[in-house]
C-alpha cells in the first residue's frame, strides 16, 4: 500500500480555525473509508497559544456536529512541515505569506489556500480569524471549513486512489 497522503492545515494561533480543518477533514477521511490513506494535522504560524487546547467556540461548534477536537494541542509549524506533509492549507493570505517566510526552500508540499478548494469562487479567499468575535463567527467559518474539505476530499480521493 501506498504511504499516505498527508494534510496540514495552518492558521495563526492553531487554537481556533485550523484545529477546525483538522477535526473535520480526519471525520471526512473516515466516513470516506480512508482512515490510513489520509492523514490530517495542523499548526500555528505563530507560537503564542502552543500546548494550548483548541478555542472553548471551535471545540463546541465542532462538538455540536459530532467531532470531538478536544484532544488537540496548539503547535507551530516547522520546517520538518514543509517535507513531512503533501499539502499545506492556509486558512488566510497572511497565514499563506508567513509559510512563505518559514520556508527554507527545500519543500516538496503543495502550499495553498484552503478556500481555493471552496465552490463558491466568488467568496472571500480568507477564512476569517474569529479570535475577536462572538460564537457565531465560528459557525461561519466551520461551515466554510466544511464545504472547502468536502472539495478537497473529492480531489484528494481521486488521488487516494478512491
Ligand atoms: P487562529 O485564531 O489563528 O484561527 O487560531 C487566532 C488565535 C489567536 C490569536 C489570533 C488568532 N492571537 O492573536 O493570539
Amino acid at each position: 500500500m501506498s504511504r499516505p497522503i498527508r494534510v496540514l492545515f495552518v492558521c495563526l494561533g492553531n487554537i481556533c480555525r485550523s484545529p477546525l480543518g483538522e477535526g473535520i477533514l480526519r471525520e471526512m477521511v473516515k466516513s470516506h473509508g480512508l482512515h490510513g490513506r489520509i492523514e490530517v494535522d495542523s499548526a500555528g504560524t505563530g507560537a503564542y497559544h502552543v500546548g494550548e487546547k483548541p478555542n472553548k467556540h471551535s471545540i463546541a461548534v465542532a462538538q455540536s456536529q459530532g467531532i470531538d477536537i478536544t484532544g488537540q494541542r496548539a503547535r507551530q509549524l516547522t520546517q520538518d512541515d514543509f517535507n513531512t506533509f503533501n499539502y499545506i492549507l492556509a486558512m488566510d493570505r497572511q497565514n499563506l505569506r508567513d509559510i512563505h517566510h518559514v520556508m527554507d526552500g527545500s519543500e516538496g508540499a503543495h502550499i495553498e489556500l484552503l478556500l481555493a478548494y471552496h465552490p463558491n469562487k466568488a467568496i472571500s479567499p480568507d477564512v476569517p480569524d474569529p479570535y475577536y468575535g462572538g460564537k457565531d463567527g465560528f459557525v461561519d467559518v466551520y461551515n466554510l471549513i466544511y464545504e472547502a474539505c468536502a472539495a478537497f476530499l473529492d480531489e484528494l480521493d481521486h488521488e487516494a486512489g478512491g
